[in-house]
């Protein structure tokens, strides 16, 4: 579909420039004003260009929920509501299950380079449109443009990638234990996939999830988080341009809940993949139990980040800043503990308050700005609970420790020293802005602090000793590990945890096989003449 004919279906837009999502903090209206102003200019432009979609997408048409209902989509630096979207269910989905259940027949069946050029052309437009894509991640996501610019490239590289991929699911050949067999090992499309996605990253755990599954020949219904689907109906709108056929990508959102379960109930959904809390995924893989359907779960992590005292400090201040306020602390990588070496623990503390200290502050559309709002109320109100239990059982704040002068959902980038690895600050993931600091004496203590946790997705180390970098690298219990580098994820390297953080493995060339069955296929009497 063209640009015209978007604009032609262009749907209803709401801005309501009233609604905020903290009553209490409704002191700083002047410079909420100028936001809102901002943002609605933003909000209006997308309109035109039609990306902004508001229904979802059931067998390649857009859809209301059966019932009418609606929910609404806020911006969080502002509260206000930038759109309605419909809040579907269990009958919507399961309309959605059939049509990517009968799409699969012939997805699955066209050739490897098919559905290569057909990624690849989604790729190009995800390129294309990445101005508008960055925008509306900014909108309903809070993060700054500048980061949420970075995510659609991140999220378009995986569509490339697998694009590229798509072609190279070699099946094998067995050496025979009989002389009259043939054994062989086909790679299959394990099927229909129920992908439910989060809203800290609203496009690139979309694309990092539907790239690999549709490489592989299977078809998609998404779960985008409620709080950000617009960025994923625009992605699927720039799907149907590129050529994917209807019902190979399908998106229903509205009641979590009822999506979940008629994902899980259906025999015609093979697979589950998720990225969000360890409690829904836990549920999740209980709820899979019951028709026995794949799952690769992406959990909460718990970060540690690892200065020695050989660590050049530049370099370990950098990387923990990117570890830590990326995405204003929302995300699993995140580094949740600074552990540090007592030798450079007053260095360190210091230099990285300076430079955490600079990191401006404000609405994601705002020149210089670096760290967004939180998503919303309960997000600062988690932040603030932590670090409530922290200061009380003895932790001191550096720099920072409250709310932001400018109110709703901004937090200021916070800083505590003297934390130990039982505060719940230390247990539960922190998902904001604030970096605890916990000191260590020799390496094994430091090991040990760090694998001290369920979690066991991202670790960072600091050192500038190579036998040391291995040593700890490989005793550390995580799925991913950054050595002198904060920002390590890439389409393609394996992303995914250990222990409690998840299971299966996104991106890189692994990432196929949580899409593929592998099936023997043994040829008997081969030997008659
Ligand atoms: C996440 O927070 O779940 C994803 C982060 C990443 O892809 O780097």
């Amino acid at each position: 579909m063209g640009l015209s004919a978007r604009m032609a279906l262009r749907t209803s837009l709401l801005l309501s420039g009233s609604s905020r999502v903290a009553s209490s903090h409704l002191s700083a209206p002047p410079l909420s004003r100028q936001i809102s102003m901002e943002a609605q200019s933003v909000a209006t432009q997308l309109s035109k260009s039609g990306l902004l979609r508001t229904q979802g997408l059931v067998g390649g048409k857009w859809t209301e929920a059966y019932d009418g209902k609606t929910i609404k989509v806020n911006n969080p630096a502002t509260g206000d509501v930038i759109a309605n979207v419909p809040c579907m269910g269990g009958r919507e989905t399961n309309d959605a299950i059939s049509s990517a259940y009968e799409a699969f027949n012939s997805w699955s069946k066209i050739t490897a380079t098919e559905r290569s050029k057909c990624l690849r052309k989604w790729y190009d437009l995800l390129i294309a449109h990445k101005e508008e894509l960055g925008q509306l991640i900014t909108l309903e996501q809070g993060k700054p443009l500048k980061e949420a610019l970075g995510e659609v490239s991140y999220a378009a590289g995986f569509i490339e990638f697998f694009a590229e991929e798509a072609k190279r699911v070699y099946g094998d050949i067995i050496p025979s234990t009989l002389v009259d067999r043939r054994l062989f090992v086909l790679k299959q499309p394990v099927g229909v996939v129920g992908a439910i996605t989060p809203w800290n990253f609203p496009l690139a755990m979309i694309t990092r999830k539907v790239g690999p599954a549709l490489a592989c020949g299977c078809t998609v219904v998404i779960k985008p988080s409620e709080l950000t689907p617009l960025t994923a109906l625009a992605a699927a709108e720039l799907s149907i341009e590129a050529g994917i056929p209807a019902g190979v990508v399908n998106v229903v959102m509205g009641n979590a809940p009822e999506i979940g379960d008629a994902l899980l109930a259906s025999p015609q959904v093979r697979k589950i993949t998720f990225t969000g809390s360890t409690a829904v995924g836990k549920k999740l893989m209980a709820g899979a139990a019951g028709t026995v359907k794949r799952v690769s779960l992406e959990l909460g992590g718990n970060a540690p980040c690892i200065v020695f005292d050989d660590a050049d400090v530049d370099v370990a201040v950098k990387g923990a800043l990117a570890a830590k306020f990326r995405n204003s602390g929302q995300t699993c990588v995140c580094a949740n503990r600074l552990i540090v070496q007592e030798g450079i623990y007053e260095k360190f503390a210091n230099a990285f308050s300076k430079a955490v200290q600079n990191l401006q502050v404000g609405e994601g559309f705002g020149e210089g700005v670096v760290q967004g709002p939180l998503i919303n109320e309960a997000a600062v109100q988690k932040v603030e609970s932590l670090l409530q239990d922290a200061l009380s059982k003895g932790a001191k704040v550096l720099l920072g420790g409250k709310r932001h002068s400018l109110g709703a959902t901004f937090y200021e980038p916070t800083v505590i020293g003297d934390v130990n690895n039982e505060m719940l600050i230390s247990r539960e993931e922190v998902f904001g802005p604030v970096a605890p600091l916990l000191r260590f004496k020799e390496e094994e203590e430091a090991i040990r602090i760090a694998n001290d946790t369920n979690a066991g997705l991202a670790a960072y180390i600091f050192t500038t000793n190579m036998q040391r970098s291995w040593r700890v690298s490989e005793a550390l219990e995580y799925g991913l590990v950054g050595v002198n580098e904060g920002l390590i994820s890439t389409e393609v390297a394996p992303f995914g945890g250990v222990k409690q953080s998840g299971l299966g493995r996104e991106g890189s060339k692994y990432g196929l096989d949580e899409y593929l069955e592998l099936k023997y296929v043994c040829m008997g009497n081969m030997s008659n003449s």
